[in-house]
């Protein structure tokens, strides 16, 4: 797929150990065109995000592709400090990368979205795997946004299982219920991909040796990350190996993965202070029907994939896919 035929991307990360995998995974995808990519408070603070993510993109020699820090604080309340257990002190696992030399724009996160999705109206796709303070910022600042936009496709919500971070929510959705609730409010088609699919991906030991034995620098340094990320998940899964979130949803919002069940439903955000805070709740009650549509409605809700994913993952990092 050339440039010109490949999905024109907005990414809106919190980078993040499976935000990197996202990022490298779009680096090394012929289906992605990244445009520009922003940066929100969530598993790191915007500004670690950032500067994350620019060394990622210096490692893969990609410093043309432009950074720009986002929202510090969700749209209600502070920073909550991210997650060093998941993600490592410095959010990438420990990895030492090797510093960017160039910098973040001038202009915030929402901002260059808006200016991405100007020039290229009609066209553009949004994939946010972070909390989703930016794009609700975007949306105030710009109220025609939605007819700008191409999809915009969302790392986030639990529809028929647990949260992550809670009982009931999701660690993106639950980090800003009340930019997640804007945000799946407004007049535009959204793919959510919840842990009901992401947590049924699961990346193995061997996925991460094969990354590792690629002999190519950006593989090496996620297959360290990963390195970090299974502790975490042991206690999850029981074995080393973890979930995928974020590499998922980039691979869907490029089509590089088959959907299973994907049902088009309406979908509410929890914006109680109660214990259901943050719970994306989907309107599923017909499954027994097979999941159908429900008439009108215009977010996705992605519940299952047509195919496995780790495999793809392994090999457009490493460039057998492509
Ligand atoms: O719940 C998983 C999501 O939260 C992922 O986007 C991960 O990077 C964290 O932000
Ligand atoms: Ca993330």
């Amino acid at each position: 797929m050339s440039e010109q035929t490949a999905v024109p991307l907005y990414l809106d990360c919190d980078t993040g150990i499976d935000d990197a995998l996202a990022v490298g995974y779009l680096l090394a995808s012929t289906k992605a065109n990244l445009l520009g990519i922003g940066s929100v408070s969530g598993n790191v603070s915007a500004a670690v995000g950032a500067r994350n993510t620019l060394d990622l993109l210096a490692l893969a020699g990609r410093e043309d592709i432009p950074v720009a820090v986002g929202a510090h604080n969700p749209l209600a309340g502070e920073f909550s400090g991210g997650a060093p257990h998941v993600h490592g002190a410095n959010g990438i696992g420990g990895v030492e990368l090797t510093a960017a030399t160039h910098d973040a724009l001038a202009e915030s996160a929402a901002e260059l979205l808006i200016r991405l999705a100007r020039e290229n109206a009609g066209k553009l796709h949004i994939l946010a795997i972070g909390p989703l303070t930016n794009i609700a910022k975007a949306l105030e600042l710009e109220p025609n946004l939605p007819a700008l936009i191409d999809h915009i496709t969302i790392m986030g919500g639990a529809a028929l299982v647990p949260g992550n971070i809670t009982p009931a929510a999701e660690a993106n959705i639950a980090n800003d219920p009340e930019a997640a609730a804007a945000v799946l409010a407004a007049d535009w088609d959204v793919t959510l991909v919840p842990l009901d699919v992401t947590m049924a991906h699961v990346f193995e030991e061997s996925h991460r040796q094969e990354l590792l034995e690629a002999g190519q620098p950006m593989a090496t340094a996620l297959g360290g990350m990963l390195g970090y990320y299974f502790r975490f998940y042991k206690d999850q899964y029981g074995r080393e190996c973890s979930a995928m979130h974020d590499p998922l949803a980039a691979a869907i919002a490029v089509g590089g993965i088959e959907l299973g069940t994907a049902p088009r439903v309406r979908v509410a955000v929890d914006t109680t202070n109660g214990p259901g805070r943050g719970a994306t709740i989907a309107d599923l009650r017909r499954r027994h029907l097979g999941f159908p549509d429900q008439d009108g409605a215009r977010i996705r809700v992605v519940l299952t994939l047509a195919e496995e994913f780790s495999p793809h993952l392994v090999n457009t990092i490493i460039g057998s896919n492509n």
